[in-house]
C-alpha cells in the first residue's frame, strides 16, 4: 500500500519525536482521527508517565493520555531504533538558542540522524519545530539523503510550523489553521492531504521556507508589538498616564489596531528565542535585522524596569529593598499553564536577591523551582492566606492566574507592584497598587 493509501484509510503509523508542550496534544489529534500513534521521547520519565497513562503536562487535562492508552493504537518509546515502524515521522523537539544567542539546532539534527538511521522508502518526516528559513533544506534533507534515497520519490519531507498556544480555551491543535510547505510538490501534497485528516483547516504553501518564515513572522510580530506598548508603558506612566487605559481606549477603533499588552519581561519558549533565530540566518545574506534587535532590547529593559518601580515604591514608604521581604505572584510566565521557560519571574526573584531583598514566590500551578538552563533557585511555592500575604512588604503581581483572588491580595497586601493589571477591578483604597 502507498502512503497516499494509508493516509487516506489512517492506517499509517503517525510518531511524533518530542512529547512536550506541542508533541503530545498533536500526537492526541492524530489519535483522535483515528490513526495508530507512537511517541518518542529521550526522557524515560514522559515514557513511562504515558505508559500508565499519566498526563504531565497540567493544562491538557487528566483525560488526554488516558484516552489514549484505553483506546489502544498507542504507544511511546525511548527507542529510536522503532522509527522504522512509523510511516510518517513529526519532529517536535526544542528549538533553543545558545549562549551567545545562535540557534541551537542539536536537537533537530539528533532527530534527523535518528530519522536517516532507519529511513525507509514511503516515509514522510515533517519539521514543526520553530527555526530558521532553510533549516529543513540544509538541515534534515542532506542527512535523510546520504542513504541513498531521493526525496520527493522514495520519502518526503516537509514543515509544517506548529502554532500552539497553551493555555488557550477558545482554541486547540485541531482548530489552529495548520500551514504545511513541502520540500517539493509531492512532498507538500502528501503532508497537506496527511494534515487534513486531523486538522480542521490546513493551508499549503508553495515551499518549506515559506513555512518557516511565516512562523517566525507570526513570532516577531508579537515580539515588535509587545515591545511597542512597553516602551509606551515606561513613557506614559513617566507623564502619570494610564497605559492599560490607553490600549483599552485605542482598541475601541474597529480596524486597524490590535491590542497588545505591556508586563514584566517576555516569557515562553517561542517569542524571546525565535526572533533571534532570523537574526541569525540573516547574516548569511548580509542583512541587518533592526527591528527585531530594537524589540529584544526594550523587552530585555522590562525586569530591570519593574524592579526599579520596586524599589522606588518601597523608598516612598521609607523602606529600603535591601531586607525587605518581597512576595512574587506567579512563576510561569503566562496565566494558568504551569510552564516556566523563560520566565521574566526568575529574572526579578534573581535581581531583587542580588539587592539584599528576601524573596519568596507563589504559583498555584509550579510547587517548587526545578533547575534550568539559566536559574536554579531551588525555591518552594509559600501559602497563599491573607496573614501570609500580611507578612510581606511587598508583594508582586507578575503572572495574573485566573486562581488569584485579587481581592484578597488587595485587602492584605501593604505594597503591591502590578505588573499586569490584575488588580484593575479591585474595591476599596487603591493607593498601595503600583503599576509596574
Ligand atoms: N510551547 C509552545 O507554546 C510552542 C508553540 C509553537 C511552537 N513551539 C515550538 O515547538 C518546538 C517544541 O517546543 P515544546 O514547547 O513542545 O518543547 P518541550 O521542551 O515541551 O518538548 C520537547 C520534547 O522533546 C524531547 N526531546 C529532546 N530531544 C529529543 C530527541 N533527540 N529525540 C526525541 N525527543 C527529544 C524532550 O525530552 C521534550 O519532551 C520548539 O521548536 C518550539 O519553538 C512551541
Amino acid at each position: 500500500m502507498t502512503l497516499e493509501q494509508k493516509i487516506e484509510n489512517k492506517s499509517a503509523k503517525i510518531g511524533i519525536i518530542g512529547l512536550g508542550y506541542v508533541g503530545l496534544p498533536l500526537m492526541a489529534a492524530f489519535h483522535r482521527a483515528g490513526f495508530p500513534v507512537v511517541g518518542f521521547d529521550v526522557d524515560p520519565k514522559k515514557i513511562s508517565a504515558l505508559h500508565e497513562g499519566r498526563n504531565y503536562i497540567e493544562h491538557l487535562g487528566t483525560t488526554l493520555v488516558s484516552n489514549m492508552v484505553k483506546a489502544g493504537r498507542f504507544d511511546a518509546t525511548a527507542d529510536m531504533k522503532r522509527m522504522a515502524e512509523a510511516d510518517v515521522l513529526i519532529s517536535c523537539v526544542p528549538t533553543p538558542l545558545g549562549r551567545h544567542l545562535e540557534p541551537d539546532l542539536s536537537y533537530v539534527e539528533q532527530t534527523a540522524d535518528d530519522i536517516a538511521a532507519t529511513l525507509r522508502p514511503g516515509q514522510l518526516a515533517v519539521l514543526e519545530s520553530t527555526t530558521y528559513p532553510g533549516t529543513t533544506r540544509e538541515i534534515i534533507l542532506p542527512r535523510l539523503e546520504a542513504k541513498g534515497l531521493k526525496c520527493g520519490k522514495d520519502f518526503f519531507v516537509a514543515y509544517s510550523p506548529e502554532r500552539e498556544d497553551p493555555g488557550r480555551s477558545d482554541h486547540s491543535t485541531q482548530t489552529i489553521p495548520k500551514l504545511v510547505g513541502g520540500i517539493d510538490p509531492e512532498s507538500g501534497r502528501l503532508a497537506t492531504l496527511l494534515y487534513r485528516k486531523a486538522i480542521n483547516q490546513v493551508i499549503p504553501v508553495s515551499s518549506a521556507e515559506v513555512a518557516e518564515s511565516a512562523k517566525l513572522l507570526e513570532n516577531i510580530y508579537r515580539a515588535v508589538n509587545i515591545a511597542l506598548v512597553n516602551e509606551m508603558k515606561v513613557v506614559l506612566t513617566a507623564m502619570g498616564i494610564d497605559i492599560w487605559e490607553v490600549i483599552a481606549a485605542a482598541s475601541t477603533k474597529p480596524f486597524g489596531f490590535q491590542p497588545f499588552y505591556p508586563g514584566p519581561g517576555l516569557g515562553g519558549h517561542c517569542i524571546p528565542i525565535d526572533p533571534y533565530y532570523l537574526t541569525w540566518k540573516a547574516r548569511e545574506v548580509g542583512m541587518p535585522t533592526r527591528f527585531i534587535e530594537l524589540a529584544g532590547e526594550v523587552n530585555h529593559a522590562m525586569p530591570e524596569y519593574v524592579v526599579r518601580r520596586t524599589v522606588l515604591a518601597l523608598n516612598e514608604r521609607g523602606k529600603a529593598v535591601k531586607g525587605a521581604k518581597i512576595l512574587v505572584l506567579g512563576l510561569a510566565y503566562k496565566p494558568d499553564v504551569d510552564d516556566v521557560r523563560e520566565s521574566p519571574s526568575f529574572e526579578l526573584i534573581e535581581k531583587l536577591e542580588e539587592l539584599g531583598a528576601r524573596v519568596d514566590y507563589n504559583d498555584p500551578h509550579v510547587a517548587r523551582t526545578h533547575k534550568m538552563r539559566r536559574y536554579d533557585l531551588q525555591m518552594e511555592s509559600v501559602p497563599l492566606s491573607p496573614e501570609n500575604l500580611s507578612r510581606y512588604d511587598c508583594v508582586l503581581v507578575a503572572t495574573h492566574h485566573k486562581a488569584y483572588d485579587w481581592q484578597i491580595v488587595a485587602d492584605h497586601a501593604k505594597l503591591i507592584i502590578d505588573t499586569r493589571n490584575a488588580l484593575r477591578n479591585v474595591k476599596g483604597k487603591r493607593d498601595h497598587i503600583v503599576t509596574a
